[in-house]
């Protein structure tokens, strides 16, 4: 526990714009507990249905509470650390499960809006975290209906297959997360099975008219370091196939 608060501190950038991340997970007095408290606090006095086994996913924060931030700040580490200085307001999360990682991401993006198909999901996401916009729809159903709908950012993390055409109109910035290269090299050098970009990390892109040609941050290399990469890029190696 005390090695995981050091090195918490040691990779993770200050976070300006991500109290709620500093508050449980990132400072040095951070506070598990704080979140379990924050958590029950929003459980009281509601009913949650189940929905077989994605009810038991580790982005569930009924069935997951110790477990969630883990889960989710690890994946999107790349994406905050990027994002905590940017000048952007507005983000729509693709895929946004239980919410969770919305309800983070507000901190920083005043207009933040979570998008999942899953009703069981947003049903969930609405009773623990009624000050954030959430829709259920299908993606494409929901930019049809919404065709001039523009946020500064989008972000899928492990969320559904997307048109990226599509997508574009509608954002500045879109962050992938989670791209599943076939081959090694595929997922260490080339770029092909990637979408082109800023290459944030190992698994996470940022497609924007900013960036023409692809590009390898400047902390790419960085997050090798950290547990979630550094088990990908393992992987990729000793299992030959496709790190996640
Ligand atoms: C693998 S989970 C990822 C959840 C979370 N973002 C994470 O990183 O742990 C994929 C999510 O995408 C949602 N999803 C799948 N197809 C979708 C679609 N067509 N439109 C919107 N959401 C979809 C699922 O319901 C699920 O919550």
């Amino acid at each position: 526990m005390i090695l995981k608060k050091i090195y918490n501190k040691i990779l993770h950038k200050n976070y300006r714009n991500f109290p709620k991340i500093k508050k449980f997970y990132t400072n040095f007095f951070n506070s598990r507990t704080a979140w379990i408290d924050e958590l029950s606090l929003r459980m009281e006095n509601k009913n949650f249905e189940m929905d077989g086994k994605y009810s038991f996913s580790p982005h569930s924060p009924i069935t997951n509470p110790y477990k969630v931030l883990d889960w989710l700040i690890d994946r999107l580490q790349p994406f905050f650390e990027y994002f905590d200085k940017k000048n952007v307001s507005s983000i729509l999360e693709i895929g946004c499960g239980y919410g969770v990682s919305t309800w983070i991401i507000q901190d920083k993006f005043k207009e933040a809006t979570g998008l999942d198909i899953s009703k069981n999901a947003i049903d969930t996401a609405n009773k623990l975290f009624p000050e954030i916009n959430f829709v259920q729809s299908d993606v494409s159903e929901y930019f049809k209906k919404n065709p001039n709908k523009k946020f500064d950012v989008i972000l899928s993390c492990y969320g559904p297959p997307i048109n990226l055409e599509e997508i574009m109109k509608h954002c500045n910035y879109f962050v992938r997360v989670g791209y599943r290269p076939k081959k090694i090299n595929g997922a260490i050098f080339k770029m092909n099975e990637k979408y082109q970009g800023l290459q944030l990390a190992f698994s996470t892109t940022v497609v924007s008219e900013e960036f023409k040609k692809n590009q390898i941050y400047k902390f790419y290399f960085k997050y090798y370091l950290s547990p979630f990469f550094f088990r990908n890029f393992v992987d990729s190696i000793t299992k030959k196939f496709i790190p996640l």
